[in-house]
Formats: C-alpha cells, sequence, structure tokens
C-alpha cells in the first residue's frame, strides 16, 4: 500500500471505515454475508402433457414444465448443485372441483411428477406442497363452505395429502396453506403412515399479499370472483400489518414439530425474517415470491436496473436479514452466476 502523497498536516479523521472498501480483496475479506448455492431452492410448476414447456406471461423465463421438461430441469439445477426444488401444480380447470378431491388421485399429475424426479435425479430434494387452492374450483387454499373456509375439515385432506405426497417419494412436505395446527396434523398422518423420516417446512408466517399475483396467473389459480366466496385469502393468510403475530405462530410451528420455519413474502418483510430468525432453533427459508420477481424482470426489460445485480442485491439482503434458506425464481440463475 502506497502512502498517501498529501503533504497536508492536518491530522483527519482516525477511523475511516473506506479502508475496509478500497479493494476488491479488502471487500471480499469484510463481507459479512455469504450467498450460496448451498441456500437456494428453485420453485417449479408441472403441467399436464409430457412435452408442455408454457412460459408464464408475467414471470419471464418461468415455464409450465411437462413431467419431461420439469426432470431437465430439474437435472440442470441439480448440476448446477442447487439443493432442491419445490413443486407446484397447474391443473386443468375441468379437474378442479370445490372439494378439491383429485389432490387426493394417486395417479394424478403431482404424483407422477414426483416419482419420476424422485426416479431420474434422486439426489434432489424435492419439497411438495399441500395446499388444496391448485385443485379447487373455488381458488381457496381450503375448503369453501357457506362462504367461509374451513379449516379443520381442510387439515384432514392436507394430512392424506402429505401421505400421498411421501409415498410418491417426496423429501419434505411444505404446507403453504395457514391453516391452524397443520402442522400438528401432518407430523402425525405422516408418522402414523411410517415416514417419520419426511421433514416438515411450515409457512409459518405467510402474508396474505399482492405479490403473489404471477403465480396465481401461473397455476390460474386466483379465488373465483363470485357470490358465496371470500374475494382474497385475508381470513387464513397473515395481515401484512403485523409482526409480533409471526412470533406466535412461529412459537406453534415449533411446538408442533416443523422442521423448518418459512416468512414469505420475503423483501417487504425483512423485519420479520429477522425477528424469525431470532427467535427459532430450526432453520429459516424466505419465499422470494412471484411479484419480487416479475418486478425486477420488469424493470431489467425496460432497461431500468440491471437484472443480475438488482437479483443479487435482494438474495444478499434477505440471507443478511437471517434467512438460510431462499426459495426464488432467480435460484438457476443464481446458480450459474455463483459458478462464475
Ligand atoms: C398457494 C400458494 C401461493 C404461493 C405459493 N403457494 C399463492 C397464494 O397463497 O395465493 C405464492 C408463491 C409466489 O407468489 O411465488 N397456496
Amino acid at each position: 500500500m502506497s502512502r498517501s502523497g498529501s503533504e497536508n498536516t492536518t491530522p483527519g479523521p482516525i477511523h475511516r471505515p473506506r479502508r475496509l472498501r478500497q479493494s476488491k480483496n479488502i471487500r471480499r475479506m469484510a463481507r459479512e454475508t455469504r450467498l450460496s448455492v448451498d441456500h437456494l431452492i428453485a420453485p417449479l410448476f408441472v403441467k399436464a402433457g409430457e412435452e408442455t414447456r408454457e412460459e408464464v406471461p408475467s414471470m419471464p423465463g418461468q415455464y409450465r414444465l411437462g413431467v419431461g421438461p420439469l426432470v431437465e430441469e430439474a437435472q440442470e439445477l441439480h448440476a448446477l448443485g442447487v439443493p432442491a426444488v419445490a413443486l407446484f401444480p397447474a391443473i386443468a380447470d375441468e379437474k378442479k372441483t370445490p372439494d378439491a378431491r383429485t389432490a387426493l388421485d394417486e395417479g394424478g399429475l403431482y404424483p407422477r411428477a414426483v416419482r419420476a424426479l424422485e426416479e431420474d435425479v434422486p439426489d434432489l430434494t424435492v419439497i411438495t406442497d399441500t395446499a388444496l387452492d391448485p385443485y379447487n374450483s373455488d381458488g381457496h387454499d381450503g375448503i369453501v363452505r357457506e362462504g367461509r373456509v374451513l379449516n379443520d375439515e381442510t387439515v384432514e385432506v392436507m394430512a392424506e395429502m402429505a401421505v400421498l405426497h411421501a409415498e410418491a417419494g417426496a423429501d419434505i412436505v411444505a404446507p403453504s396453506d395457514m391453516m391452524d395446527g397443520r402442522v400438528a396434523a401432518l407430523r402425525r398422518a405422516l408418522d402414523g403412515a411410517g415416514f417419520p423420516g419426511v421433514a416438515l417446512l411450515s409457512y409459518t408466517a405467510k402474508y396474505a399479499s399482492a405479490y403473489y399475483a404471477p403465480f396465481r396467473d401461473a397455476l390460474q389459480s386466483a379465488p373465483t370472483q363470485r357470490e358465496g366466496i371470500p374475494e382474497g385469502k385475508d381470513t387464513y393468510q397473515m395481515d401484512p400489518a403485523n409482526a409480533e403475530e409471526a412470533l406466535r405462530e412461529l412459537r406453534l410451528d415449533l411446538d408442533e414439530g416443523a422442521d423448518f420455519a418459512m416468512v414469505k413474502p420475503a423483501l417487504p418483510y425483512l423485519d420479520v425474517i429477522r425477528r424469525v430468525k431470532d427467535a427459532s432453533n430450526v432453520p429459516v427459508a424466505a419465499y422470494n415470491v412471484s411479484g419480487e420477481y416479475a418486478m425486477i424482470c420488469a424493470a431489467a426489460e425496460r432497461g431500468w436496473l440491471d437484472r443480475r445485480e438488482a437479483a443479487t442485491e435482494a438474495l444478499t439482503s434477505i440471507r443478511r436479514a437471517g434467512a438460510d434458506l431462499i426459495l426464488t425464481y432467480f435460484a438457476k440463475d443464481m446458480a450459474e452466476w455463483l459458478a462464475g
């Protein structure tokens, strides 16, 4: 390091935080937060039709995939070192019913997709979802009766789904619904069916958020807008104004046997991620949701910001807030960028 050429005799500040920013190496040495491929989980959409590959209009670069292309995508993610995928099904409208029964069809699209992944990419961890919305003609995560989303009846169906997913080979089951008591019910059902090793990733603090719109577009799963069906999901998903309540949900999930706790969405809830992390003794995940992805993609398409830089900053911030794992549609890109 060369001496400053200045002959200035006035002393100047002793503390110069900029010393730790003056070269790439020093910045690397002083860096507090690491983002690696180990932290990434890729959400994937599966749809009927062996060769289906449809881009989701509001999520550029994300596709509804038939089982064949799904397996190929999973192989690429695995080769890049991404440890896990989270699978969501796009079910044809004519298969949706108010009781969401196709969710329990053993020969259905979803268990078939899980089996294919387990067979063809056995070392990739497969996370399945037990919410009813993809199968429910009313578009809610639970069964709707007389204008209300039923809790305990929904949990019963989800417990059966969890066992079906475990039988198909799921490694982790993730209830994304926010019904009360579902973690305990799923744990009991899995243990009773001989699957004590299947882990539960609970959507612990899932907020009633506007940022899910592109996902509902991908699955065509938005709540049906008609008389007698609740318009939104705010009788089960959390109020965006609440953070203490996230800690209550965390306590319940830990008591009920959750192996991972998740906060969703991620960027508008970094404070909640930090508080949940500080109070949790299980790994904390955050879901960088479809709307967060769409916003960056849309601005980048207009040349208003740089996609890679914005995504890297977003994911680093989610890690800095305390997330051990991040579900993100940037998983594949990020894994490629990290591999250099
Ligand atoms: C539904 C579900 C949603 C997401 C994951 N599971 C949407 C919703 O609750 O309506 C959103 C994921 C995303 O926006 O990326 N159980």
